[in-house]
């Protein structure tokens, strides 16, 4: 049996005991420093210092998927419960494992991962429904109208074993083929049902679960394409027509041959557009080293500048246990040390590791070193701002910084003082290093200023201050 819990936020969590101090820590100490019409603090004087929390201090959630076989594993749990703030089962609760004999329910491995998320204080994803792979033989084997209501009774008792559980269901998942047709996947349920199954899906779910947001789960749709296009219309036809639907997710899987698209924030803010939430559900990267961080950051930094992306899910804690585990795509390595893909992803949060965390096995032990960043808006006027960022070096002198700078499209940083900024490829995000002031001492500030035009507001993304 599930053990019930009150529902925390849709897309967030009960931080547990490490997330919640981290998060108290941060808002406690906040620095605030007011010198013109808006002041904003971006970024706290002791940041965040695990995914979770990080994340949500941005109001997200940051998420892993779990293998029940693998929660036996001390560090593989430890590595969980400190820095994910979300679950969802990466296999068992696909059809095959829940109902893999007509009417015949099996909940005991998927029970598994979802006590052990909840007793965490962790929110649940469901993943999936509805979907034509990992597919009991005897589902393909029914006539329409007995498929029909298969399907209906699927989603109503796995709905109603977890009510009040998940956060989100991929309701229905990879109905789309791939290439330049923006046809729909031969299945069972499209061959048989036609196009109204992915409809109908929706509706018996709604109708079982009203508080679970309901989304439509895909790949290779991370970017504006034509599969992306046709799943685009689809949520559109049904947003018009009152079909529920409240998120669509982007599972993001990319490596060479897939990489992470040019318009990734633009394609899933028009998403957004529609009036649904966008999920990063499947996240990960093949690669390695800095390249494999600089893509992880600034998919974080794309979710982060659309204010419907409400989290991030990879897919998997170590390497080891990737399905691509050949391509090395996550955060941790085989024996569960943060990658240089972990420390992008937690800085473009906002994060930084903490140096006092006894549970953090990278912990530098080098308490007071380090430098914040506290952002201020300096001036403002109709189509534009001037931003201050205070850096301010902590109980130790630092010789450098760097802060990474993030605007929101369409606006764009026309100048820059007291600062050298670089620039990534989206032309959104700079890093801004010291032109003179890069030596502090102890507990000594210097600032850098930068005018943006393209619209008064949002302010900008200010990430983590590294000194050096
Ligand atoms: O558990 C059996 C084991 O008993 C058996 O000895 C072994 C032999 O092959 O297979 C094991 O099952 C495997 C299962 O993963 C658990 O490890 C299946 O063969 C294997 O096909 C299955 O792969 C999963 C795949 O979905 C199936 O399509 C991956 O773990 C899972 O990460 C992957 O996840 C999908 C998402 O659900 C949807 N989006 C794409 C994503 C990546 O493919």
């Amino acid at each position: 049996m599930i053990r019930k819990r009150t529902r925390t936020r849709a897309g967030g969590g009960t931080p547990a005991h490490g997330r919640l101090r981290a998060v108290l820590g941060a808002t406690t100490t906040a620095l605030l420093t007011v010198t013109a019409l808006a002041a904003l603090p971006q970024t706290t004087a002791h940041a965040a210092g695990t995914l979770g929390a990080a994340a949500a201090e941005k109001g997200r959630y940051f998420g892993a998927a779990v293998a029940a076989n693998h929660l036996g594993e001390a560090q593989y749990a430890a590595t969980l419960n400190r820095e994910f703030s979300s679950v969802t089962p990466e296999n068992e609760m696909k059809w095959d494992a829940v109902e893999p004999n007509r009417g015949s329910f099996s909940f005991s491995r998927a029970d598994q991962i979802v006590n052990h998320a909840r007793s965490q204080g962790m929110d649940v994803r469901g993943h999936t429904l509805v979907w034509h792979s990992q597919l009991p033989g005897w589902v393909s084997g029914l006539g329409a109208s007995d498929l029909r209501s298969a399907m209906n009774n699927h989603i109503t008792q796995v709905m109603t074993h977890y009510k009040g559980e998940i956060h989100s269901w991929d309701v229905v998942n990879e109905a789309f083929q791939d290439g330049g047709s923006g046809a729909r996947r031969s299945s069972p349920f499209q061959d048989k049902l036609g196009n109204g199954f992915i409809e109908e899906a929706f509706r018996t779910a709604r109708a079982t679960d009203p508080a679970a947001k309901l989304c439509y789960n895909d790949y290779n749709t991370d970017g504006v394409n034509a599969k992306s296009n046709a799943v685009y219309d689809m949520v559109k036809d049904f947003k018009s027509r009152g079909v529920p639907i409240d998120c669509v997710g982007f599972q993001s899987h990319f490596n060479p041959n897939s990489p992470v698209p040019s318009d990734y924030r633009a394609n899933l803010q028009r998403f957004a557009d529609l009036g649904v939430d966008v999920q990063i559900t499947e996240l990960d990267i093949e690669g390695s080293g800095q390249a494999q961080a600089t893509n992880y950051g600034n998919v974080v930094r794309a979710c982060l500048a659309v204010t419907r992306c409400t989290g991030i899910t990879v897919w998997g804690i170590p390497d080891k246990y990737s399905w691509r585990s050949s391509g090395t795509p996550l955060l941790f390595d085989d024996n569960y040390n943060k990658k240089p893909a972990y420390d992008a992803a937690l800085s473009a949060l906002g994060g930084t590791t903490d140096p006092d965390d006894p549970d953090d096995p990278d912990d530098p032990g080098t308490p007071g070193a380090g430098c914040t960043a506290t952002y201020t808006t300096a001036e403002q006027w109709g189509s534009g701002y001037n931003g201050k960022v205070t850096i301010t070096a902590g109980s130790s002198p630092i010789t450098g910084w760097s802060v990474d700078v993030t605007m929101t499209s369409p606006q764009k940083v026309l100048s820059v003082w007291n600062g050298s900024p670089t620039w990534d490829s989206s032309g959104n995000v700079m890093t801004v290093r010291p032109s003179w002031n890069g030596s502090l001492a102890a507990g000594a500030s210097t600032s850098f200023g930068f005018t943006v035009s393209g619209g008064a507001s949002p302010p900008p993304q200010v990430g983590a201050c590294t000194a050096s």
